[in-house]
């Protein structure tokens, strides 16, 4: 392959620099309710200053902002006096629930990784750390609203399609959530399958507040609930016939991972079923400029001084061996994640 030219360089930087631009307004547009407002206005769309004027915002910057958005393929508009949003948009940015659902991923990134990011040159020179427990109340209820569309297509689709897994839930199965964060997973499990139990479990006392807080507002308190103790610190053996973890593999402590595995593999009932969503970080050289291994890339450079370490294939794999797990599969989810179930041997 020939050296890239100092253009093209060039060119890919300032194509970075307006991602960072555009992950701003959109996040401005989130939180102002621009994308809301314009998805109420539908196919007509509004004049800037009236959607300025429906969110009481200052018209020239809406304007603007409208504009901008217009140019990056977010909205769009016959004749520059109106502005609609673009195709697919009101999915992506508007409708809480969807899988697809983007925004609270924008926000999280321009309310939080920013502010890791700005810390970045202290952590690199000292090699200290700022774990995910340590980020703050709000901070672990925006990671809940990020999983929320996601939760409900585990629950509509993912589960539903391991092998025996429906039946186990609909006779009153029990679910062990490791890493359950504000809890969001195990509710809507409790709501899919009214027979099944469901216990969370999480070292973040943020999380678990939250999650305190939403069984207690669900009304299913009776079989949802939450402890605050680490995956390493789980006691329950043979009791379970399912063990979720959503996106929590790469957030355990390397020096709890294993005992973390352990338990997973104690606590499943024989038959029992292992299912995890997480990132899959590349075993070499070529993967770290393939595609699909760019979100955990990514993943990594945002959390390493969190402590996290993304794990790679053979990593997983060692760590279903030790939990004693066997028929492992993996499969990539939306170009970004990557779908490992197992199961406890009978
Ligand atoms: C990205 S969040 C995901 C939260 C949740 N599963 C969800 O779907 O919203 C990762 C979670 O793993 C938790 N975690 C990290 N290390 C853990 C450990 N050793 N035991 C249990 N949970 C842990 C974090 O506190 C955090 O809540």
């Amino acid at each position: 392959m020939s050296e890239p030219t100092i253009e093209q360089q060039s060119g890919r930087l300032w194509d970075y620099l307006k991602g960072f631009h555009a992950v701003h307004l959109v996040a401005m547009g989130s939180e102002a309710g621009l994308f809301a407002e314009l998805a109420k206005a539908g196919g007509d769309g509004l004049a800037p200053v009236a959607l300025a004027g429906r969110l009481n915002l200052h018209p020239p910057y809406v304007e603007v902002w409208c504009r901008t958005a217009y140019s990056y393929g977010f909205l769009e508009s016959e004749d520059g006096a109106r502005f609609r949003l673009g195709p697919h948009m009101d999915k992506l940015l508007v409708e809480r629930g969807d899988p697809r659902y983007l925004a609270p991923y924008v926000a999280t990134t321009v309310n939080h990784v920013a502010d890791d990011l700005r810390r970045y040159p202290k952590h690199f020179r000292d090699g200290s750390m700022h774990r995910f427990q340590e980020h703050g109340a709000d901070f672990s209820r925006h990671i809940g609203d990020t999983s929320a569309g996601f939760h409900n297509f585990i629950v509509k689709r993912m589960l539903p399609a391991v092998p025996g897994l429906k039946a186990r839930l609909e006779a009153g199965g029990r679910v062990l959530d490791v890493g359950c964060g504000a809890g969001g997973l195990m509710l809507k499990i409790a709501q899919a399958w009214p027979k099944a139990s469901c216990l969370g479990v999480d070292n973040d006392p943020h999380g678990v507040e939250q999650a305190k807080k939403a069984i207690a507002a669900s009304g299913l308190a009776d079989r949802v609930a939450v402890e605050l103790v680490g995956g390493e610190g789980i006691r329950h053996r043979s009791e379970f016939d399912l063990v979720t973890m959503f996106e929590v593999i790469h957030e355990i402590a390397a020096e709890h991972r294993q005992a973390v595995m352990r338990n997973v593999g104690e606590t499943l009932k024989p038959g029992g079923v292992f299912f995890a969503i997480d990132e899959t970080y590349p075993s070499n050289l070529a993967e770290l400029r393939d595609p699909g291994f760019g979100f955990a890339v990514q993943t990594q450079f945002n959390e390493v001084v969190w402590g996290n370490i993304v794990p790679t294939r053979e990593e997983q794999d060692r760590l279903f061996a030790i939990a004693g797990l066997v028929d492992v599969t993996r499969a990539p989810v939306g170009g970004l994640f990557t779908l490992l179930t197992a199961r406890k041997p009978v």
